[in-house]
């Protein structure tokens, strides 16, 4: 059996061998049009129970912990004295919203899925005193956003959203929108330079190719989602009249071990978290992250 044989019969069998992204869509004219359906209007809301399931387990994993610590790192260290207003666009069930209220920031999530909110507020409610009340939920999509929190925000984040929308422009422009003159914009992507390197490191050799040659995966419950050229975010913002600080890499190293739960690394997990907050702006150690993190400053 060859290894992309085993990663298709893993997948088959619910194991988290490698998602068949052979039949994933694409942009090629001979992929499967039924496929390529899947991939237009929204992708979360379209597939929202599996993709929920998925994520709150990968937030558990080694990959999800250090992708959080590294990120707040980033957006506490371009962010000012607490309290300051952050948006967060799409922030779900609320985990980078209370990392940041826990030192004090107020951030407003604005996400469509209504059950991803409540579970975001009971995440909130378990902190303790004023921390609780920093986290406040608006339903609705980003491309809203505009309509329906006033803006002016000192940090507008949108963190693995642009992966499930078919065409992200009318995102990026809400997020550029929503930040004060000299705030901070925030934007967490699957990274498209490094598509294939997971199924290449998995021995799923026709699948890498495929992930290459269509900018596509699939989720391990075979949902397709798009990545991004790091590059392509940052010409769009550009335009929007953001000046730019550039991207880093994030999930360089953990993406390739198990999902087994982070406690389980011990004192390496520390270890982690340091090497790739070291790594995350050299290259070519960047451009094989699994996620871009590009930062911006509205002008
Ligand atoms: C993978 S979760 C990411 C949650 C959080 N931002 C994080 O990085 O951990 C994706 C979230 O994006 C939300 N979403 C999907 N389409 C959206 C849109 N058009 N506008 C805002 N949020 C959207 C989903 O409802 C979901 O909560």
């Amino acid at each position: 059996m060859t290894p992309d044989d085993q990663a298709d019969r893993g997948a088959a069998a619910g194991l988290n061998a490698g998602p068949r992204v052979g039949r994933s869509p694409g942009l090629s004219a001979d992929s499967d049009p039924g496929s390529r359906d899947r991939l237009s209007g929204n992708i979360w809301l379209n597939n929202c129970a599996e993709l929920r399931r998925a994520y709150a387990q990968r937030a558990q994993s080694v990959a999800g912990y250090v992708r959080f610590e590294v990120v707040t790192r980033e957006l506490l260290a371009s962010l000012g004295q607490p309290p300051q207003r952050v948006l967060d666009i799409g922030g779900g069930s609320g985990i980078q919203a209370v990392s940041l209220a826990r030192v004090g920031h107020e951030v407003v999530i604005v996400d469509p899925d209504e059950r991803m909110l409540a579970d975001a507020r009971t995440l909130a409610a378990k902190e303790l005193g004023s921390m609780r009340t920093l986290v406040s939920t608006v339903p609705g999509r980003g491309e809203d956003a505009p309509a329906l929190v006033a803006g002016d925000f000192d940090l507008v984040c949108c963190h693995s959203v642009l992966m499930y929308t078919s065409d992200p422009s009318e995102l990026l422009g809400a997020v550029a929108e929503m930040a004060r003159p000299r705030g901070s914009v925030s934007i967490l992507g699957l990274n498209r330079h490094a598509l294939a390197m997971r199924y290449g490191l998995r021995g799923a050799f026709r699948h890498a190719l495929t992930a290459m040659q269509q900018g596509t995966v699939c989720t391990d419950d075979e949902i397709p989602v798009r990545a991004d050229y790091p590059e392509d975010i940052d010409d769009t913002m550009r335009a929007a009249g953001l000046q730019s600080h550039g991207w880093s890499g994030v999930r360089i190293f953990s993406d390739h071990l198990d999902d087994a739960p982070y406690e389980s690394l011990g004192p390496k997990l520390h270890d982690l978290c340091e090497l790739e907050w070291h790594a995350r702006q050299v290259d070519p150690y960047r451009r094989v992250a699994r996620l871009f993190h590009w930062m911006g400053q509205s002008t």
